[in-house]
């Protein structure tokens, strides 16, 4: 089932803006909607005109809030690590835990773990509470790689987890020909290893992530009438292709704001997309935000939502 909606975009094309009217629409129409920003630099709140934390909020009937703290994710996922990896090798004392958090905390990779993991803890403890979430997102960069973290990481798992198998065969190989060797009162079986065991919890965690992203998952990119916007929503297209990650819809935002001539980048055309007129007296309050029509978009992503859940 489709139950997730994520807007992509170039920095101040009206992903923020788009992802709040899109929530509301859906909520007016019945729906039960969370609206979760994933922007380390929120303005979620100051667009629905509400102070936003970690914790859902209510906004109005249907529709609940939130601008996840990536920061307290991040202290969150090294802290978890840390654990694993005491209680992993907490026979060397040579392993210099404080410096080597320290690093990781700004890492590659760290922010992004970071977001999948807030993502995840939507997923599993809030989402049964609503029809469906909507994710405002980073800037690109972040969005892209976030997406594409799942099918990465799991390739390094599957490598991990065959080195994982050789070194405990090599243990029951060792074992059989010396039961009285050191090695023997170590583990042999995959079934009673714990690292074996952890990497199988992470494989599963990543899966169900991919399947979040590629196939629970309506992704709306936003652009502007503009050469800059488009580039990047076409940079955007072929790494979403790459990551088989949908592009759902195209929101053209902004329509109307420029009177130089403007027409659709041929590579896009394919794609469904909406338009938004540019409101030149400005968004200022939350009902200013139902004066955008997102109702074409959301009948599309309802359709195919719909469509998802009969397959
Ligand atoms: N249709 C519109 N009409 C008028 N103003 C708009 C419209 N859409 C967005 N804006 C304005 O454009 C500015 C940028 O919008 P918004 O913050 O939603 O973009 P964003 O893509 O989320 O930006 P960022 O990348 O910084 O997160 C805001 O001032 C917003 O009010
Ligand atoms: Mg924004």
């Amino acid at each position: 089932m489709q139950t997730n909606a994520f807007f992509l975009g170039k920095g101040g094309v009206g992903k923020t803006t788009l992802s709040a009217a899109f929530a509301l629409k859906l909520a007016r129409s019945g729906k039960r909607v969370l609206v979760a920003s994933l922007d380390p630099a929120h303005n979620l709140g100051d667009v629905l005109g509400l102070s936003l934390g970690d914790a859902a909020q209510k906004v109005e009937p249907n529709l609940d809030a939130l601008e996840v703290n990536l920061g307290a994710w991040v202290e969150r996922y090294l802290a978890e690590s840390r654990e694993e990896l005491l209680a992993t090798y907490s026979y060397n004392l040579t392993l210099n835990l404080d410096s080597f958090f320290d690093i990781m905390k700004y890492s590659p990779g760290t922010e992004e773990y970071a977001v999948l993991w807030a993502i995840e803890h939507i997923r599993c403890e809030l989402s049964g509470d609503y029809d469906f979430v909507v994710f405002d997102t980073p800037p690109t960069a972040l969005t892209l790689r976030f997406l594409a973290m799942p099918a990465i990481s799991s390739r390094w798992v599957a490598e991990l987890t065959r080195l994982r198998e050789r070194i405990l065969e090599r243990r029951q190989t060792v074992t059989r020909i010396n039961p009285g060797s050191p090695v023997a009162s170590s583990c042999i079986d995959k079934a009673d290893d714990a690292v074996y065991g952890k990497l199988g919890s992470i494989k599963r965690r990543l899966a169900d992530l991919a399947s979040l992203f590629g196939r629970e998952s309506y992704v709306a990119v936003v652009v502007n009438q503009d050469i800059l916007s488009v580039a990047e929503a076409k940079r955007i297209a072929s790494e979403l292709t790459h990551i088989e990650v949908p592009f759902s819809a195209l929101c053209v935002n902004k329509r109307g704001l420029s009177d130089t001539p403007w027409s659709l980048d041929a590579e896009l055309a394919h794609i469904p997309s909406f338009s938004f007129d540019f409101r030149p007296e400005g968004l200022c309050a939350r009902e200013d935000l139902a004066l955008i029509d997102t109702s074409a978009l959301v009948e599309d992503f309802l359709d195919k939502a719909a469509k998802k859940g009969q397959s």
